[in-house]
């Protein structure tokens, strides 16, 4: 798959292993940085890597700030994405199995380097169940976007 990453300053360090770590599983790496420890914006971050996903660049996004919510909460303003918070690998799992999450956002100030590969791993392994009641509850989130 390919996948794009974004971070503001605070996922800069952590953001160099899961790459590297995200590679080692085969998958293609599109870095949309920042790459630079100087304080930066979250929110422009998230949007630009949330377009992508969105419009179908890549095929699915992961996230980093220091909590890794301010970043998730600016990709969920864009239509289509769906991006949850994980600081464990069940959530990543369940976030795709169940929600069809198609980006995932963790801190770099919550979790260490090896969690956040757990989490990584079983986001990007999980696949989306399909039908019945999950894809209904999708479309009602869906909904919810287009009344907007
Ligand atoms: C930056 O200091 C910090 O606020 C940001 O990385 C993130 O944690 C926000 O949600």
């Amino acid at each position: 798959m390919k996948i794009v990453i974004a971070n503001d300053h605070a996922g800069v360090e952590l953001k160099k292993e899961i790459i590297a770590y995200i590679e080692s599983l085969g998958h293609e790496v599109v870095n949309i940085g920042t790459d630079e420890a100087k304080s930066c914006h979250y929110p422009e971050y998230g949007k630009k890597a949330a377009l992508m996903v969105a419009g179908n660049e890549v095929d699915l996004g992961v996230l980093i700030c220091g909590t890794g919510v301010g970043i998730s909460l600016a990709a969920n303003k864009v239509k289509g994405i769906r991006c949850g918070v994980c600081s464990e690998a069940t959530t990543a799992r369940l976030i795709r199995q169940h929600n069809n999450a198609n980006m995932i956002a963790f801190g770099a100030r919550i979790v260490g380097p090896e969690l956040a590969k757990d989490i990584v791993k079983a986001f990007l392994e999980a696949e989306f169940e399909g039908g019945g009641r999950h894809q209904q509850r999708i479309d009602m989130i869906t909904a919810i976007e287009n009344e907007q």
